[in-house]
């Protein structure tokens, strides 16, 4: 597909089928998300691909320490988000609750224990960077995901980026046994989509460039 194509139809996909997705597969995947940028092609990233019953056992885990404590999906913030951001936020949990009502579900629950699950997909890529790196380095990481996510959709697999799990760090690392010098930044479930599931047909909106650029000439 056209990377335009590409571009403009990915979308998070937060119901997948219980299919695995070959090890060769996630392998071209990976290959092609590495050609990503990053500063002085350093390529700070790593990335722990669980899979199958390894992902199920880390989601068991994930669903455990929720009960225990409850961490919800939020914005995150280090001082008052302004109301432009957060209307943003209502609306597209406005307009995706009818799609998860259609499916019977609560929305808190669908979206907090669902992230948890990584909304059943058979694999999640976890992606940490070395904790030696300012926090400027998470860019290179981010640029990554986003390489990760086009690469993905590039060979037809479907992915929904999963923020809340970076609550629960400390769970993952010890559940995985991945030592304190990395930091986990983000976790990208990945596989095929589940066409029956309502909440698959929601796109979410984008505001106008009128929005968020401004022009100097
Ligand atoms: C950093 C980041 C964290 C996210 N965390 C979650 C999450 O924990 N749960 C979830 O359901 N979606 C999560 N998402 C998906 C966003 O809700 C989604 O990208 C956004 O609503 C735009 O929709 P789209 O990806 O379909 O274009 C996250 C996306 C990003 C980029």
């Amino acid at each position: 597909m056209d990377l335009l194509d590409t571009l403009r139809m990915r979308r998070s996909v937060r119901a997948f089928l219980n299919e695995s997705l070959s090890r060769e597969l996630l392998e071209s995947i990976l290959a092609d998300a590495r050609n990503a940028p990053s500063a002085i092609n350093m390529q700070p990233w790593e990335v722990h691909m669980v899979l199958n019953e390894e992902r199920k056992r880390l989601s068991r885990r994930l669903l455990k320490s929720f009960r225990e404590r409850a961490i919800m999906c939020g914005p995150g913030a280090v001082q008052p988000i302004p109301d432009k951001f957060m209307s943003r936020a209502r609306e597209c949990s406005e307009l995706m609750d009818p799609f998860v009502q259609r499916m019977g579900t609560d929305f808190k629950a669908f979206v907090n224990e669902g992230s948890l699950n990584f909304y059943g997909a058979p694999a999640v890529a976890l992606v940490f960077v070395d904790s030696c790196f300012p926090e400027v380095r998470w860019v290179d990481a981010g640029i990554f995901l986003s390489y990760l996510m086009l690469a993905a959709a590039g060979h037809g697999i479907s992915s929904c980026p999963v923020g809340l799990v970076k609550s629960y760090e400390d769970e993952i690392k010890d559940h995985l046994n991945i030592p304190d010098q990395k930091t986990f930044l983000i976790s990208l479930a990945l596989g095929k989509p589940d066409s029956q599931a309502a909440v698959n047909e929601f796109k979410s909106p984008r505001i106008g460039l009128d929005q968020f650029v401004r022009w100097i000439e």
